[in-house]
């Protein structure tokens, strides 16, 4: 089955009356196919009202709590206006605009042709669509996680379908007919946690939430296909299984904790950006924490049952915010960047999530098969924010395979990265880490901004080309 992600932005939309793909074939780069994506079929969200909540009948104690939950959005969340870059008039505007679900949904290809490679397979995207109209701060990573899939079946159909990951958020919103937990991105850059905390405390109290087995995450970055499975992935909750359905249909088979409960570890959450190899089977991944261990590295055997937790304790003080890091045939590579996350901050007056201008950014590298972090030596990169990895690999052009190559973002400036987004370059950049000297040798490989770079999978770890073709990047 030939299936191709895109993640995160821009979406399926009803203003784009058709979707054109390029270069989705694993060979036939130079394909494009321009398909009607049945505009007429998919509708604004006209079951909401103008605040986003449906009419629906409450029991007593859920008016109290909503009639709470009214006051606080009234009266305090929205008694001092919001900046643009957590103003959901301004994040949800245009191209953003949630939009309802579609079920499975034939298209009709107006130009090209469906390549025989994508037979059977499925185009699927991911990205935050709120189920709600949010009634305080949001931000544009903050919605529930919509799946847009495109599958392709009998050399000439494709069947268009748009629907959420039916996250224990989700479900517990949609039962209640109103949005229940503050958007967490929003609320953490904007130093509003205590209604974090009034809300979670609520829920735990009320029987809503169990954070050790419920989750409270949108499901909404990325997708990863792994042991047979596909995952719907945010790094703030364990994944959830979905599945794309002979008719087209996208159905949610639950959150999946990798049969992690055998293992004594903790495991609540865990990276959007896990690495498989294609090799061996296995997937490497980590998770990140505000209180210590604040980097744990783990990896999941081949027949999907995660293995012993591995702490990197190096990672002292404040944590680094680590969103994705770089796994080749022998090692790991994570990233100690200059955007932090401290929640005790917030009582020195400090944002909860900021960027540390003082600190050096540098790079941690590890065995991959490490059952510690004794090995584990670091190197300092200044100016190097990384944001996502494309692909890394040992050099093999080098005869003692002494080099690390990693293909990365570069977040430029971070500081612009939380409040002025719009005024931030993502440098595409090669890195070069001499195992042995721990030199780092970068080169900037485009000028132009561009992110969520994707390769072919059986790719991952191994050196590759790439190019760049009309602001495509383009792997091969
Ligand atoms: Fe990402």
């Amino acid at each position: 089955m030939a299936t191709v992600f895109l993640s995160v932005l821009p979406k399926f939309h009803p203003s784009l009356n058709v979707v054109s793909l390029v270069g989705i074939g694993t060979r036939n780069i130079q394909t494009k196919i321009t398909i009607h994506s049945c505009q007429s079929k998919i509708k604004k969200k006209i079951s909401t009202t103008k605040q986003g909540i449906r009419s629906k009948h409450y029991s007593s104690h859920e008016r109290i709590f909503k009639a709470l939950d009214d006051f606080i959005c009234k009266f305090i969340i929205l008694s001092t206006s919001l900046s643009p870059h957590v103003d959901p008039k301004h994040e949800l505007s245009g191209n953003f605009y949630p939009v309802e679900e579609l079920p499975p949904t034939a298209c009709q290809v107006v130009e090209g042709s469906l390549p025989s490679t994508l037979e059977g397979g499925a185009y699927i995207q991911n990205g935050p669509n709120p189920q709600f109209i949010p009634r305080g701060p949001y931000h544009i990573a903050d919605g529930d996680g919509m799946l847009h899939s495109i599958k392709f079946s009998g050399g000439d159909k494709a069947i268009f379908c748009s629907r959420f990951v039916k996250t224990h958020k989700y479900v517990m919103e949609r039962d209640l007919g109103y949005p229940f937990f503050p958007n967490p991105i929003a609320y953490f850059i904007s130093n509003r946690l205590r209604f974090i905390f009034l809300t979670v405390a609520r829920g735990i109290i009320g029987g809503k939430i169990n954070p050790l087995t419920t989750g409270i995450g949108t499901a909404n970055t990325s997708l990863f296909e792994f042991a047979g499975h596909l995952f719907a992935m945010i790094e703030s909750d364990l994944p959830y299984e979905i599945k794309i359905c002979p008719d087209g249909d996208i159905l949610t088979i639950g959150r999946h904790d990798f049969h992690s409960s055998s293992d004594g570890d903790l495991f609540s959450h865990m990276t959007a950006h896990p690495k498989v190899d294609a090799d061996t089977g296995e997937a490497f991944a980590f998770r990140n924490n505000v209180i210590p261990p604040f980097l744990t590295f783990f990896r999941i055997d081949p027949n999907g049952r995660k293995q012993k937790d591995v702490h990197i304790l190096s990672i002292k003080g404040v944590t680094s915010y680590i969103h994705d890091f770089a796994v080749t045939k022998r090692f790991a590579v994570f990233p100690d960047a200059q955007l932090v996350m401290d929640p005790l901050g917030i009582m020195r007056g400090k944002k909860i999530i900021r960027v540390d201008p003082e600190k050096t950014p540098r790079l941690g590298i590890i065995p991959r098969y490490a059952t510690d972090d004794s090995e584990m030596y670091w190197t300092d990169v200044p100016g190097l924010n990384m944001m996502h990895v494309i692909n890394a690999w040992e050099d093999d052009d080098d005869a003692t395979c002494n080099k690390i190559v990693m293909v990365v973002t570069n977040i430029l400036p971070v500081e612009n990265l939380l409040e002025r987004r719009n005024s931030t370059h993502l440098s595409l950049e090669k890195i070069t880490i001499d195992i042995k000297t721990k030199e780092v040798v970068r080169c900037i490989v485009s000028t132009q901004s561009i992110d969520f770079g994707a390769i072919n999978p059986k790719y991952a770890g191994k050196k590759n080309r790439f190019n760049l073709y009309k602001n495509i990047l383009l792997y091969s």
